[in-house]
This record gives structure tokens, sequence and C-alpha cells, in this order.
């Protein structure tokens, strides 16, 4: 089976969170189980540096603008074959998706040409034609509404949600720029309350729908956590799989992690020690064996740290330490910056985004926190179980299927971290408390240490999953399409301006590749 895998981040050449990290892995996962896989990346300047023997397959003459783009095929350094969509005037800039609290203005359309030619793949390499595209998130959620729209024969469409609050709404008059037909404009197609929803033409056009986590995809189907798409997703309930992800167990392993001062592992959990001394000694702390307990975050609203700076200070006199590492919305960060200087004995906390210092904390703590609102899928937590970082998390998404409780007396024989159902300060207060408690027990501590250590968190199980996801998503597609009735509907022009694509030989492209 041939699979396009489709995606806007790729560690660690473009990441702002885990939608990076799961590309650097899971198609790698997939390969190994024999799918043919290749990526579609737009050209960030990281990309193009690190594409290997790039080869032109096509210039796309004023692809959704008055510039070229040019679709390059090459290697990236992982191996597997990468398409990439040359287009400086999209992609060459400061960070993916905006700078500054902005998103960048121009974002329709730059994410439209990477939905647009990941549809269109096959139109332009003849030697090799994708069975399925799978995108992710709403950078590629046009992807389906291509292909739908396109008639057969056509690949089949998967779409994975890693996060449903980030839609991709532009306002009503970006339409006409997409190149999709009049009544692709509808509540039955991409419209979203009055705008264009690039999630939402995912949702409705894919022939199969994942999201990152068996809880999070049923908790979708409520208003509560379904973002105005709940009722989207319940009609599609039987297309909507939630696979939870897994970690890469190469670059996050104890046992051989570069970054740290000491690697260490289940048998010789000493190392950690000294991985606590560096972290401590890196945030201004003396070296202690009072509890250590750490953030590695986005600060959004999402992540609920606002409770933890609201749960905290009654604990304080307890002895805990907390490092806080993040980055993210200046409200959040405020408050966390404030926190800190209010407690600066207890609470250090580090504005930026630093993936050295994320190793070091993970080693080094004794429990990583995950307060989230709502959490799709969550690495952090697996990475903290991977590294005996036991996780105090709230009982959500994919939070709530990768943690089991320790329990009030953390007897419990599978405990792997501490759960908390409320999405309120005094629920973390008591998670934080019974984490606390169990510290000072040394031989029950050691033991969650050792169960969450040996939790299976790779990816082998998931990659699964989604080859037999592939296989349902042929099938739906031949079976269910509604537009594969068999009448070819043409596509207006893709440029407003009456652009189309040109073969190379006819172009004036002169970068030498
Ligand atoms: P999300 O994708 O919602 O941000 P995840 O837990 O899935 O949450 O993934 C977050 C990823 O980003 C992890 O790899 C984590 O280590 C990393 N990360 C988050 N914030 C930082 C930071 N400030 N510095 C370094 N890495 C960070
Ligand atoms: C999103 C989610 C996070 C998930 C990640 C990778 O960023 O917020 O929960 O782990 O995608 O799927």
């Amino acid at each position: 089976m041939r699979v396009l895998f489709a995606i806007s981040e790729l560690y660690p050449f473009v990441k702002t969170g885990g939608l990076g990290d799961v590309a650097a892995a899971l198609p790698l996962a997939l390969a190994e189980r024999g799918i043919d896989i290749r990526f579609m990346l737009p050209g960030y300047p990281a990309v193009m540096s690190a594409l290997k023997r790039p080869r032109r397959i096509r210039v796309l003459r004023d692809y959704f603008s008055r510039s070229d783009a040019t679709l390059l095929c090459g290697t990236m350094p992982c191996g597997l074959r990468a398409y990439v969509l040359d287009a400086p005037h999209f992609y060459e800039r400061l960070a993916p998706y905006g700078n500054g609290g902005h998103d960048w203005p121009d974002n329709h359309l730059r994410f439209a040409a990477l939905s647009r030619i990941a549809a269109d793949i096959s139109f332009y390499d003849d030697k090799w034609q994708p069975d399925v595209v799978h995108g992710n998130d709403w950078h590629t959620g046009l992807m389906p509404a291509y292909l739908a729209w396109r008639g057969q024969p056509r690949p089949a469409s998967v779409i994975t949600i890693h996060n449903l609050a980030y839609q991709g709404l532009f306002p009503r008059a970006t339409f006409a720029e997409l190149g999709l037909p009049p009544e692709c404009f509808s509540v039955d197609g991409l419209e979203f309350w009055g705008q264009v929803g690039f999630m939402k033409a995912g949702l409705y056009y894919a022939d199969k729908i994942s999201t990152v986590s068996p809880t999070y995809a049923r908790e979708i189907q409520t208003p509560k956590f379904g973002c105005g798409l709940d009722g989207l997703l319940r009609a599609r309930s039987r297309d909507l799989k939630g696979i939870l992800n897994g970690v890469d167990v190469g670059v996050w392993n104890p046992a051989s992690d570069k970054l740290l001062p000491k690697t260490f592992d289940a048998q010789n959990l000493e190392g950690k020690a000294e991985n606590k001394r560096a972290a401590l000694e890196e945030f201004g702390f003396r070296n202690t064996d009072e509890p250590l307990f750490t953030v590695v975050s986005r600060l959004t609203p999402q992540k609920g740290l606002d409770l933890l700076v609201d749960a905290l200070p009654p604990l304080l006199h307890r002895g805990l330490k907390l490092i806080v590492l993040g980055t993210g919305d200046a409200p959040v960060e405020n408050k966390l910056k404030a926190f800190a200087a209010a407690h600066p004995e207890s609470v250090a906390v580090r504005i930026g985004y630093d993936e050295k210092t994320a190793h070091l904390l993970q080693a080094g703590a004794d429990a990583v926190i995950v307060p989230s609102r709502f959490e799709p899928c969550g690495l952090v937590q697996m990475y903290g179980l991977r590294y005996g970082t036991l996780p105090i998390v709230r009982r959500t998404g994919g939070l709530a299927d990768s943690v089991t409780d320790a329990g009030l007396n953390a007897r419990a024989d599978k405990g792997t971290g501490f759960v908390f159902s409320e999405p309120t300060s005094a629920a973390l207060a008591g998670a934080l408390s019974r984490a606390l408690d169990a510290y000072r027990d040394a031989a029950a501590w050691t033991r969650l240490q050792r169960n969450a250590m040996a939790q299976d968190v790779g990816w082998d199980l998931a990659a699964e999953k989604y080859a037999t996801l592939y296989d349902e998503a042929q099938q739906t597609f031949r079976a269910h399409s509604p537009f594969s009735a068999g009448t070819t509907i043409a596509m207006p022009p893709l440029n407003p301006h009456g652009g189309r694509h040109e073969d190379a030989k006819r172009s004036s492209f002169g970068k030498a590749i």
C-alpha cells in the first residue's frame, strides 16, 4: 500500500508541539510494517536544507498566488522519501503559523496550497501513485475536499485530528481563492457559521477520520469538547476512530539519551539523581532530596496551568520544588512568571522553547504535571513514563488513556501516576498531595517508577491500527462515498487570476536543483 503522509511539522526541523513528534515517528513505524509511505511537507527553510537529493517534479505556475511554486521529491534524513512544496513566498517565514501572537495573513493560501498538492500528487508523479492520502490537522483539512470533488479515480483520504480547538477558520471571502466549487461552501461542506473551516472540510469530506486517543474520540462527539463540530462528528461516528499516539522510543530513551548528563534505566535509577542535581542547579536551586516536579508545556489555556498556580501554594511548605519550561500566550506566561517571583525559593519558570532542557527536566524531575482542561493525546506524560517521572494528570483525552492512577495509598500494583477528574485547583491539589505522600515512601515510589517505565509507549500498536484504518478508508471510499457516483466534477481554475499548472520544461525556473 502506498500512503502519502501530509503534515505541517516534522521534528527536529519544524515543531511547535506534539504534531512534529508524531510526524517524526509514525511514518517510520508504518514503513517498518511494509507500507510504502512518503511525506508531503511545506518547504520551510529547515525542511529545504534537510531534503537530500531533491529532484524537481513540476513547476506550478502562479500556485495560489502570483508566484511560482516547485514540487520537489527527495529523501529526508530519516530515510523516508518526501515531496516538498518549495514556495518561498509562502513558507520562508520566521515561524510556521504566525509571529508575535498574530497568524500570517495568507495562512488560508499557504495551507490550501499544501492540501491541494497533497491531493494532486498522483497527477504529477507518474511513478508513484498513493492509495491513501493521510492529512493531519486543519493545515491539510482541505485535502479531502479537493480529492472528493475530483471524482474517480482517486486515492482514499484519511484525516487525523490532533487538536480540534485549532480549526483553521477564515473569512467567507477567502473561499473564492481556494479553487473549490461553489457547492462546497455549504453546511454540508466546509462552511462553518458563515466562515470557511479547513478542519470542517477534512471532517466532512475524508473517507475516514482518526484522532489521537480513544477517550478524545468520544469526548469530541459531545458539545463540551466538540468545538461546534460535535454534531458532524456524531454523524460520522462510524468513520471516526481514536488511536493512541506512541512516542519515539529512540529519541526518548533514558538509557541512551545524549542530551542528559547521565543516562539511566529502570534497573539503575540512581542515574536519575545526577539529572535531578543538574536540573536543580540549572534553575538556581541547591541540590536536595525534596521532590522536584516539573511542567514542560505550551502555555495556553488548554494546558490548565492556572489550576496549578492556585493549587500549589498551600503545598509548598512540604518542601516541593517546581520547575516550569514553556512558551505561549502572554497572559499564561505572565501568570507563571508572577508565581515564580512570589515563591523564588520553590518555583522557577523559564519562558522559552528548548529541547535539551525538556529532556533534562523529564529525566531529572520526580513527577511531571499535565493538568490539561482537554488533551487530545499528550506526549509529555508519556515521556514522563519513559523516564520514571511520574505523571500527575487530569482524566481527559489521551492523559486518561495513558496514565493509571496509583490509588490512595500508592499501593496499586499497576499504578503509573496520579490522576484527578475535575478541572479544579482543589482536585489537582488532591493529586499533588497524594503524589507528595507517595514520594515519602521510597519503596512505593520506586515501584511506581518501574511500572511506568515498563509501560509500552512505542508506536507499534498504533501503526497496526493506522494500517487497518487505511484499508477501511479504501473500502469506505469504494462503498459509500457520495462523490464516487462516477460523475467527475470539474474543478474551477485553481487561481482566480487564471494561473494553471505548467510543465517544468516550459517554466523559467532558474534555481539549480
Ligand atoms: P501539544 O502538542 O499540545 O503541545 P504534547 O504533549 O503532545 O502537547 O507535545 C508537546 C511536545 O512539545 C513535547 O515534545 C514537549 O516536550 C514539547 N515542548 C512543549 N513545550 C516545550 C518547551 N518549552 N521546550 C521544549 N519542548 C517543549
Ligand atoms: C496536539 C495535541 C496533543 C497531541 C499532539 C500530537 O498538539 O494538543 O494532545 O499529543 O497534537 O498528536
